[in-house]
């Protein structure tokens, strides 16, 4: 049955692949810093597309059905229940909420970041100096963070695709697991309607982050995007 409807299936991709550009521009090459800042503002706009979509999107993927309670996790993480579930598991779902605030903290930091030749973040001189820098050192640690989720991610995601779950992998590929449950889907319109109100809210924040917020904060114009 369809667990991963097509748009989270599509983020969950993107921010892959935007988190692998996001290294490398960061850390490896020296003239990327443009497109840094451009991907991370996508990546801003993913993580509130996530929230919103895991309020109003399909119910497989919505924080009421997965977040577990403290209970529900104790079960599951001593082994008391560990049936695979059609939608995230116990500690998956605090390892999706852990994704979206990291991310939030590496992206909103970002703009506070300047790499002292080729950008200026748009909220750069907003703040005293030593908060500014206490920002910076912010987004050094978090990316640190996010890799060591990343790594746990990935190796739980292994680990269930060799033992319980062999589809887990294809089920993000694809949208089904083979698993009956009885969570509500969205008819074809709402999906889209829905989703694409979650894409226009989402866009429309960044938009008015990027252009209208500093100005709003009387930062004086800098070399920003
Ligand atoms: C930078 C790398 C990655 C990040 C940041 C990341 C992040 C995430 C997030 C946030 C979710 C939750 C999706 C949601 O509820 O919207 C997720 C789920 C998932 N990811 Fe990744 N992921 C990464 C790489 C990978 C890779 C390389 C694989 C495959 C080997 C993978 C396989 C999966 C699978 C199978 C799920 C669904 C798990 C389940 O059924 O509960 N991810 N990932
Ligand atoms: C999720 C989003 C982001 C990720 C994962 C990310 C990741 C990184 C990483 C790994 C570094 C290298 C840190 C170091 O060398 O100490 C870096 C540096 C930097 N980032 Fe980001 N970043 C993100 C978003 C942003 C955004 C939105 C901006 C600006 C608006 C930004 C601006 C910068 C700047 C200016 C640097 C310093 C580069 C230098 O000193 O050469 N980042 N980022």
């Amino acid at each position: 049955m369809q667990t991963w409807d097509p748009y989270t299936r599509i983020w969950h991709w993107l921010l892959m692949l935007g988190i692998i550009f996001q290294y490398i521009s960061g850390e490896i090459l020296d003239d990327q810093i443009q497109n840094h800042a451009i991907v991370g503002y996508g990546l801003l706009g993913m993580m509130t597309f996530r929230v919103l979509w895991g309020v109003i999107g399909p119910e497989t993927i919505r924080f009421a059905t997965f977040i577990p309670t403290p209970t529900h996790l104790l079960t599951y993480i001593t082994g008391k229940q560990s049936t695979p579930y059609a939608t995230h598991n116990p500690l998956g779902a605090l390892a999706v909420l852990g994704f979206i605030v990291i991310i939030f903290i590496q992206s909103l930091s970002g703009l506070f970041m300047t790499d002292d030749i080729f950008f200026t973040g748009p909220l750069h001189s907003w703040l005293t100096g030593d908060i500014t820098d206490i920002i910076t050192r912010m987004h050094d640690w978090a990316f640190n963070l996010l890799l060591l989720f990343v790594v746990i991610h990935i190796a739980a995601v292994l680990y269930h695709r060799f033992t319980t779950e062999p589809y887990i992998i294809k089920a993000m590929l694809t949208g089904h697991k083979p698993i009956a449950h009885n969570y509500q889907t969205l008819t074809t319109l709402q999906l889209h309607l829905r989703a694409w109100l979650c894409i226009l809210i989402s866009t429309i924040k960044i938009v008015v982050l990027i252009n209208y917020v500093p100005e709003w904060l009387g930062i004086e114009d800098e070399l920003w995007y």
